[in-house]
């Protein structure tokens, strides 16, 4: 219970990893607030963590949004000491993975992933500071991606998105350690949440040789050919590393940026 006592907003924890962050949030004892655009299902997730923890239907790439959503949780749990800037993710429109190449990208769909994974990040982060600054020290966790360290010819607004998020993660180090707020960036390799179960099961549909195969198998294919340790990475593994950074334990770390991936960004490097 290492967090007890403690307040944490996770962005984007209605499903997915997000939601393996505030299981292992609320696991280690701290009080979970989930923001989500989905309101529904951030009130099931929370409900399912326990009374205490409660979901608010927000739209955090919105500074107004955000930081109304952030004033709510305050009135509601009394405190904030961590944040975890989940929410984001891929999207078809800006990604030249089944389309032309870079010149391609639709502007539309550029600008929608820099709101998606970068404005949700500044809005979330600008709106919770004065917040996380009253309990004399905190903690910002920016759920990043591989994609944001190593070339992403398939998703390069993504790509570009989340080397800014990373960007951002090492600036707010520097500048709100004076505050003892520590702010770190973990990057997720490949994660069977929805963006992949979709993928995976367009692939499946898509080829032949997979005709018999579940979307799943197709998925770890995919995770055998780009991760030495050929294993698949899941929301808990975030959420542990995210608890463990959040815990006085790392008390003398930050601006820390950690590749969570079974080795793939090394793979790449290495060629
Ligand atoms: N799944 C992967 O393989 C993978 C790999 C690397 C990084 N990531 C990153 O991890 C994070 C979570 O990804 P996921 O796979 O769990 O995604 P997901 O789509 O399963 O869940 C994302 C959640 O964020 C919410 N959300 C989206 N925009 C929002 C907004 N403006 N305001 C509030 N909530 C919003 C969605 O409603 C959804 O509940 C993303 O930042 C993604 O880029 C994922």
């Amino acid at each position: 219970m290492r967090l007890k006592g403690r307040v944490a907003v996770v962005t984007g924890g209605a499903r997915g990893i997000g939601e393996g962050i505030a299981r292992c949030l609320a696991h280690d004892g701290a009080r979970v607030a989930i923001l989500d655009l989905d309101g529904d299902a951030a009130a099931e997730s929370a409900e399912g963590l326990g009374a205490e923890h409660v979901g608010i239907a927000a739209d955090v790439s919105d500074e107004l949004t955000a930081g109304a959503a952030m004033e709510e949780v305050v009135q509601r749990c009394g405190r904030m000491d961590f944040l975890i800037n989940n929410a984001g993710g891929g999207n078809r429109k800006a990604s030249t993975a089944y389309g032309p190449p870079f010149t391609g990208v639709a502007q539309e769909g550029w600008d929608e992933q820099m709101a998606l994974n970068l404005r949700t990040t500044f809005a979330s982060t600008k709106t919770a500071i004065s917040h996380l600054k009253q309990q004399e020290q905190g903690v910002i966790v920016n759920i990043a991606s591989v994609a944001g360290l190593v070339p992403s010819p398939t998703m390069p607004a993504y790509g570009a998105a989340k080397a800014a998020v990373i960007s951002l993660t090492r600036t707010l180090a520097v500048e709100l350690a004076r505050d003892d707020i520590r702010v770190h960036a973990i990057c997720p390799g490949l994660l069977y949440t929805r963006a992949w179960q979709v993928l995976a099961s367009r692939i499946q549909k898509g080829s032949p040789k997979h005709a018999d195969k579940d979307p799943h198998d197709v998925f770890m294919e995919i995770v055998r050919k780009q991760t030495p340790l050929g294993r698949e990475q899941t929301p808990e593994d975030i959420g542990k590393l995210a608890a463990f950074l959040c815990s006085d334990d790392a008390h003398n770390l930050t601006g820390q940026v950690i590749a969570l991936d079974g080795g793939s960004t090394l793979q790449i490097a290495g060629g």
